[in-house]
């Protein structure tokens, strides 16, 4: 209204030549277009991934074969693998579930911004790291039958997943605590809630998979940091029951990182 006025009061007090100015302020005062791509909210994804078994016949074998690899690696994929964990170790239900560091999405997530290389880095070389640091192994030719097939079982697990939108599942829930990880205390949860299932000598049982030694990740994987390790098992162990606090889960990821593993080096 108060726009309206000024534009009277200027065509009043200017007669004829005030026309031509109430022209140009009318311009100036209508609404333009936003310049350059308008950033608007990023779509939030929904979580509901097809089964493997159900991908097209055309690429079913790859599908199943990528589904495999997640589950049974050192069979399917014997040659690139240097230990004896499988990716649904971590990648719980091979990377299905939505809790345990879930791969829903990741074909619609990647190429991602890396801290790692400071860079871009597409899904084949992502999937090559925990090749080469979670699983103590060889990363694997980008035409090799093994990494086709955990291409296209990643892409049909994001099936209908916006690219790029915001998947609040992925990677694992910080946690926020200023307490200093404590080994010796550690020790005493290690003993009371993890030993029945990956051993006193952290070398895993029928129960559960090694934590440290020569099975299990190398120092350069992601779980040989104490927060992933600790924010891991603040979600997901003990096995089914997951219920320590975040400072039990802090010392017991100090006192597992202690122990002796194998030294990351890239293996051609
Ligand atoms: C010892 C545990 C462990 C094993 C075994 C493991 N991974 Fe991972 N993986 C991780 C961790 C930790 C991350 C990083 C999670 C994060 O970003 O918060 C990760 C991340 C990934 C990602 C990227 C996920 C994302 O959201 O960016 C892919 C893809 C992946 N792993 C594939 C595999 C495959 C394939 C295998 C088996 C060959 C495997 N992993 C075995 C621990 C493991
Ligand atoms: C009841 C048995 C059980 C208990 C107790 C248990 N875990 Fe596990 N843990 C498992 C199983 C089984 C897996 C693999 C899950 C899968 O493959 O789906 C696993 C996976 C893991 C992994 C990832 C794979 C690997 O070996 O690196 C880590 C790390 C781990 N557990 C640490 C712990 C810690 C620390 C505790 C104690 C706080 C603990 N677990 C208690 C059974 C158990």
């Amino acid at each position: 209204m108060r726009k309206l006025n000024v534009v009277f009061g200027v065509v009043a007090a200017t007669g004829a030549a005030g026309w031509l100015m109430t022209l140009f302020l009318a311009m100036y005062w209508m609404p333009r277009p936003a310049k350059g791509p308008v950033t608007g909210q990023v779509p939030v994804a929904t979580f509901a991934p097809p089964t493997p078994q159900s991908a097209p016949p055309d690429i079913r074998d790859a599908v199943m074969l990528g589904y495999n690899i997640m589950k049974h690696t050192d069979k399917y994929a014997p040659k690139y693998v240097g230990n004896k964990l499988s990716c649904t170790n971590c990648h719980f239900d091979g990377g299905l579930s939505m809790r345990s560091i879930s791969l829903v999405g990741v074909a619609a997530s990647y190429p991602k911004f890396r801290t790692r290389t400071n860079y871009a880095t597409d899904l084949v070389s992502r999937t090559n790291e925990c090749f080469e640091r979670s699983m103590n192994g060889h990363a694997l030719p980008v035409d090799s039958h093994e990494m086709q097939a955990l291409m296209t079982y990643f892409a049909w697990i994001s099936k209908d997943i916006p690219i790029y939108s915001k998947m609040p599942w992925l990677g694992q829930k910080k946690i926020k605590s200023g307490h200093t990880p404590d080994a010796v205390a550690g020790e005493t949860v290690y003993l009371g809630r993890c030993a029945a299932c990956h051993g006193g000598d952290g070398q895993g049982t029928g129960q559960g998979p090694a934590v440290w030694g020569a099975q299990s990740y190398n120092d350069g994987a992601g779980m040989a940091k104490v927060d992933n390790l600790a924010s891991f098992v603040r979600g997901n162990m003990p096995w089914l029951t997951a219920n320590l606090s975040d400072e039990q889960s802090l010392d017991v990821a100090a006192y597992v990182e202690a122990q002796p593993r194998p030294h990351f080096q890239k293996k051609r």
